[in-house]
């Protein structure tokens, strides 16, 4: 900012002293050849004016499609989870597009600067050249040869603006280097994919089966081995087991976050990657620890899933996730802006909200992955109830990994992993008795609850 100030100070007194001197060298080759300079410095400042505020365009557009994609990129997984990457792409298309033309409009601009400014120049050197001759061949002793050389050499002087319009092209530069590098990300490989006979999964029951599921991330390391289960349609389910066991990578087989790497997961006994992927996660919910609100209101963040929803769908589903008191309760109720990353709601209101965006797609099933481990302890009671509720109303396949204690005590079914293999399967009362690994684990997570550092376990 200071150094254009200074730049067009410079200019502007560059121009008065040129000025000065060529008039008081000749005041008649002055005056007449000033008139298409001083028309080309008025065209230069414009052009300067225009130009900065072209190049703010690009900038301003620039830096949307940057926060644009810093926001979404960090909640990648929210927006492939709801099955939404289609409306993502084409907002951003709309933002890139934007770009586009102000950056065509830019150059364009740019272009047109030099034939015009030499236009000009070639206007003075013609009047003052055709005046200047005219002057010396008429002998009256008002202007010289060598005073025609010197006003040529001032000339030159207003050169630097050219210079200073030049650098700034600079920036355009920069903007087509970071738009490479968005579409350098953009043609990155996917690993996962439909597969080209792919078929919509619809009005599903929702039945999940793993059978001889094995899965590594790192070749030779095995994460889950020879996992074989059944959840019925409709069953609640709880995993349970140690720090590292497998349990969220278990649940990120089922929308196919990765594909497994032996075996198959089947929902209504077939095979998830017989489905498109689309159709599949679009019936898969998911809440994790800690899931992504992108900046915008409470509103838009719960309807991300299922944007058509009327306000009483939308609604139901936040009293459903025992969101919609809270939610009433913040400065402008749904339309209270989250900030990037739902920043000014607790850890509890925005585990809330999102259990609430996930209910509002209606998914056959729903997975959670620890959604109270970072929750204070009343948004805790109120997120267990009305996971709860849910199955009992009947509305869906529900997997829960969990280390509450309650939760376990409640659920009609716990899987317990240890170590990726399945080493307990049935009810709190069993297993207690009938798998040590279980009775350890149970009474470790028990003690810990009871000391009150549950929350970090
Ligand atoms: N993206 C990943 N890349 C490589 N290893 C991973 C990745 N995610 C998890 N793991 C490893 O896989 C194992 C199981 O992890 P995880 O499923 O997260 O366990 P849990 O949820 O039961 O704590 C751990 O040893 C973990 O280090
Ligand atoms: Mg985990």
């Amino acid at each position: 900012m200071l150094q254009g100030l200074t730049t067009l100070l410079e200019e502007v007194v560059t121009f008065i002293v040129v000025a000065a001197m060529v008039l008081w060298l000749s005041p008649v080759v002055g005056a007449a050849s000033i008139l298409p300079l001083a028309f080309a410095f008025i065209f230069i400042r414009n052009y300067n004016r225009r130009v900065k505020s072209v190049y703010e365009g690009v900038r301003r557009r620039l830096g949307t499609i940057g926060s644009f994609l810093q926001d979404r990129l960090a909640g990648i997984q929210v927006t492939q989870s709801f099955a939404r990457e289609a409306a993502e792409e084409q907002q951003f298309a709309t933002r890139a597009d934007e770009f586009f033309r102000t950056s065509v409009e830019a150059s364009r601009l740019r272009n047109s600067y030099f034939p015009v400014v030499s236009f000009f120049g070639f206007l003075n050197n013609l009047v003052m050249l055709g005046v200047g001759a005219w002057l010396i061949m008429e002998g009256s002793g008002w202007f010289s040869l060598g005073a025609l050389i010197a006003y040529r050499g001032f000339w030159w002087r207003l050169q630097s603006p050219i210079r200073t319009i030049a650098q700034t092209s600079d920036i355009l530069q920069r903007a087509r280097a970071s738009a490479l590098r968005v579409l350098e990300l953009l043609d990155a490989p996917v690993t996962i994919a439909d597969r080209p006979q792919a078929r919509c999964w619809d009005a599903g029951q929702g039945r999940v089966e793993f059978q001889d599921v094995s899965f590594s991330y790192l070749p030779g390391k095995p994460v889950l081995a020879g996992l074989s289960f059944t959840v019925a349609a409709g069953e609640f389910v709880a995993i349970a087991g140690g720090s590292g066991s497998g349990k969220s990578t278990l649940l990120n087989l089922v929308p196919r976050f990765f594909d497994t790497t032996g075996g198959s997961v089947l929902v209504d006994g077939h095979d998830v990657r017989a489905f498109t992927l689309a159709s599949l996660r679009s019936e898969i919910g998911y809440v994790g620890q800690d899931n992504y609100l992108f900046s915008g209101t409470v509103e838009a963040n719960l309807r991300y899933g299922r944007p058509e929803a009327s306000q009483a769908e939308w609604e139901a589903a936040a009293r459903a996730a025992n969101a919609h008191d809270f939610i009433l309760g913040l400065p402008a109720g749904y339309d209270t802006e989250v900030g990037q990353n739902g920043v000014k709601l607790s850890g509890g209101q925005r585990q809330r909200l999102s259990l609430a965006r996930a209910f509002l797609t209606r998914p056959r099933i729903l997975l959670l992955d620890e959604p109270t481990a970072s929750v204070e302890p009343e948004s805790e009671a109120l997120i267990h109830d009305s996971i709860l509720r849910r199955t009992r109303e009947g509305l869906g396949t529900t997997l829960l990994v969990t280390h509450r204690v309650d939760l376990l005590r409640q659920a009609p079914r716990i899987l317990f992993l240890e170590g990726g293999q399945l080493v307990g399967d049935g009810r709190h009362a069993e297993l207690i008795l009938s798998c040590p690994e279980y009775a350890d684990a149970y009474h470790r997570w028990e003690e810990t609850e009871e000391a009150g550092t549950g929350h970090s376990a």
